[in-house]
């Protein structure tokens, strides 16, 4: 291996360079090969994980704990129901203590401090499996399935129509700027990346050759794209904006309309999922011979699997 990520955390994909996203990759694709050839492996036999979860989830609990289970590791799921965390024990002291007992963490809930704390007080890596800023293991397994349908990630062109400063929007611009992945968000005033990302992205975008566009005009967005995306009108904990996203995010909808718009009969979609079918994107849409979404879903597990293999 040319890079070694062992003992590495990864609670956002700023802090992983193109070439070892690259790396997590191809070794993502190396073990759904694996996976698919019946090949099984032990490499996680005595060792454990902890995972905590603020927030619901389903594909994010079921990748994590599938692919360090069947690795003959044992996962362990606390809830903040369960858990003396958020009631009367702090961050810092539920780090010292899980780093004690785990090889490993996930963490899913609200805030980026916490995650962040964890891998500060906890001595093991970390992995962020979604906070209100970022999710960057979804972004792992969208740019693998980029990869499986376009064999490739530069001068692809991925346009993003929503919420375009959520969690996933936010991490897909980090991912596709830093990957040489053309990245348009097609998203209305107040719902547009925030500056600070979108600076440092373009950045990124310098380097890898992409090119970073934001725009109100969805006509205009989608044009050309090879990838439309797009994820919840309303994230986890923001549930009291949902009457005002429902009309603000109504003509941003992927419909076959959208779909025929990008101008492309190639064109595919992409969901994180869950999905509201009729709100950010018609039944039809998501159950046609263009969407992704199931791939997409599936390889949450080999990503994740990747990137602990790469670094426990
Ligand atoms: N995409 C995703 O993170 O799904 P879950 O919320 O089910 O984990
Ligand atoms: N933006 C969504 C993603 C869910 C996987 C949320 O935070 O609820």
């Amino acid at each position: 291996m040319a890079f070694n990520l062992k003992g590495r955390s990864l609670l956002t994909l700023k802090d992983y360079s193109p070439e070892e996203i690259t790396l997590l990759l191809e070794l993502s694709h190396q073990v759904k090969r694996e996976h698919r050839a019946g090949n099984l492996n032990q490499r996680f036999v005595g060792k454990t994980l902890a995972l905590l979860f603020e927030k619901r989830s389903t594909r994010t609990r079921c990748a994590f704990e599938t692919a360090f289970g069947e690795e003959g590791g044992h996962p362990v799921f606390l809830s903040s129901a369960d858990i003396q965390l958020g009631a009367k024990e702090s961050i810092e002291d539920t780090a010292r203590v899980l780093g004690r007992m785990f090889d490993a963490i996930q963490f899913r809930g609200f805030k980026q401090e916490m995650v962040e704390s964890l891998a500060e007080y906890s001595g093991v890596p970390v992995y962020n499996g979604l906070t209100d800023l970022y999710h960057p293991t979804q972004i792992l397994a969208d740019l693998m399935t980029v990869q499986e349908v376009f064999g490739t990630l530069k001068g692809i062109k991925l346009a993003f129509l929503g919420d375009g400063r959520n969690n996933v929007a936010r991490s897909l611009l980090i991912g596709c700027s830093k990957m040489g992945t053309d990245y348009t968000v097609v998203a209305p005033d107040g719902l547009q990346p925030d500056s600070q990302t979108l600076e440092l992205c373009r950045e990124y975008a310098q380097r890898s050759g992409s090119k970073i566009e934001v725009t109100g005009d969805a006509k205009q967005g989608v044009k050309d794209a090879d990838v439309l995306y797009t994820d919840v009108w309303v994230s986890m904990g923001e549930e009291e904006k949902s009457r005002e996203r429902l009309e603000t995010l109504r003509p941003y909808q992927v419909d076959e309309k959208m779909m025929a718009a990008t101008g492309k009969s190639e064109t595919i979609f992409m969901h994180c999922l869950p999905a509201v079918k009729g709100n950010e994107v018609t039944f039809e849409v998501i159950e046609s011979a263009a969407s992704r979404v199931w791939d997409e879903a599936e390889n949450r597990k080999h990503t994740i699997k990747a990137v602990m293999l790469a670094t426990i």
